[in-house]
Order: C-alpha cells, then structure tokens, then sequence
C-alpha cells in the first residue's frame, strides 16, 4: 500500500516537529502524549536502539504498540541488519518506519519490503519509508535507494545518546539533500534528528527540512507542551520567510 497521500499530507503541513519521547517522562506516558496531542503535534519519534548498532538500547515493537495516541509513529530503527525485525514493527503501528543505511547489506531490499507492508492502524494510509545517513557517511549512500524511500533522515548528532550537540557539517549536507530531492522531481520528505534546540531550529527549516526531530529540546523537565508549540512556530515562520 502506497504513501503517497501521506507524505502529501505531511509535506504540506511540515515543516513538522516530530517529539523525541524518549526523553519524556516515561513513568506517565499516557499523559505526556496526550499533552504533545494538545500541543498540536503530528510526529511522535521513536528511537529503537540495539546496543549493537549503537552502544545504548531502548524499546521494542511491544512499546509503540503499548502508545494509544493519534499521533503519528515515527520509528528510527537503529538496528543491526533490520531486515527480519522491520515486520514486527509495522504490526506494532508503525506510520513511518526508517533504517540506517549503514545497517544492513541489503538496504534496497529492506525498503522495498517496508513499501510491500501494510499500515496495522488504518490499511489505506501505507507506511511511509525513511532511510537514515550518520553525520560520517555521505550523501552517495543514498542515491541508489532514493526511488524506494519517501524520506531521508540526516543524523546530526551520532546515535546512541539523547541532548548531544547539533554537529555544524550537517548544514551543508542539508543545503545539498534539499538540492538533490528537488532534482528527483519526486515528492519526499527531508528530516533532520538530533541536537536541535530553540536556537538552530529556524535554520534548519530555513534550509528545508520537512521533518525535525526534537527530544531534550521538547521534555526539558519544565515546560513540554510550550516547547513543542515554540518549535514548531520557529521552524514554520522560518521556513516561510
Ligand atoms: C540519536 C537519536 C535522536 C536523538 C534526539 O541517537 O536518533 O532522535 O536522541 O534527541 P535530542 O533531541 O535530545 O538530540
Ligand atoms: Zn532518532
């Protein structure tokens, strides 16, 4: 099932925050989403860890199941060879599913078999497909796969640990995604994940970036909701200037 209508959708509303909740306060999860739900955010990201293609590890297919909101999962595998795992993920109600080209030796497959899923929450919206670069690698890692993938993710941060600082090269790799997606003609989504704050988010959006990931800039311990509505307002006024 395709996720044309989708990624429409969300292109003509990005750009869109897309709430780390990993960093909230996992003792009331129910209550934490349904703040970011009355925040008016779309994206709800969730970072799978391994510790093996990463050193941490974090939750499962049994958690994004385990979240009753009507927010959209935005799944960030960062796994060792996710090709027999990407399908547990998809049952769980994953609505966009994204894997590190880095982790697998058949990343053409592991697309195209995510595009063959179908969305466990509503059939006709399909799941929307994400391919993950490291700050390391470079944007060539990608170019094969791009007629498989609705979004590519840039990491600007290493993964493994939330609240790391925004590594400044990835402005240029950005500038460059941007350049290239809109040479392809075709219609994806460009995000942005790890280290943004208050202070970098215009510029990100200001380069063109549709989805942007924000954890500790979000769950800060003090003020979420105000926050994830700062954001947003940030990154929109910003994209639109
Ligand atoms: C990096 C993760 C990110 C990151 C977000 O390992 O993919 O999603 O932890 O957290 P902040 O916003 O705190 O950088
Ligand atoms: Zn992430």
């Amino acid at each position: 099932m395709h996720a044309e209508q989708l990624v429409s959708q969300l292109r003509q509303a990005s750009p869109l925050i897309s709430v780390g909740i990993l960093s909230a306060d996992l003792m009331c999860l129910g209550a934490q989403l349904e703040l970011m739900e009355g925040a008016g955010v779309r994206l709800l990201h969730v970072d799978v860890m391994d510790g093996r293609f990463c050193p941490m590890m974090t939750v499962g297919p049994a958690f994004i199941k385990a979240m009753r909101t009507s927010l959209l999962k935005d799944v960030h595998l960062m796994v060792e060879e996710p090709l027999d795992k990407v399908e547990s993920f998809a049952a769980a109600g994953a609505d966009m599913i994204t894997v590190h080209v880095e982790s697998c030796r058949h990343i053409h497959r592991v697309l195209q078999l995510i595009g063959e899923m179908t969305n466990a929450n509503d059939s006709s919206r399909g799941i929307v497909r994400g391919v993950a670069l490291n700050p390391g690698s470079s944007l060539d890692a990608i170019r094969p796969v791009m007629d498989e993938v609705e979004m590519v993710l840039l990491l600007a941060v290493n993964p493994g640990w939330k609240g790391q600082k925004f590594i400044p090269a990835v402005g240029a790799k950005l500038r460059e995604l941007v350049r290239t997606v809109r040479e392809t003609g075709r219609r994806m989504l460009v995000g942005v994940d790890g280290g943004m704050t208050r202070d970098n988010v215009a510029e990100v959006a200001r380069l063109g970036a549709d989805v942007i990931v924000a954890g500790s800039a979000v769950f800060d311990g003090k003020a979420p909701v105000e926050n994830a509505r700062f954001l947003t307002a940030a990154a929109r006024e910003a994209a639109r200037a």
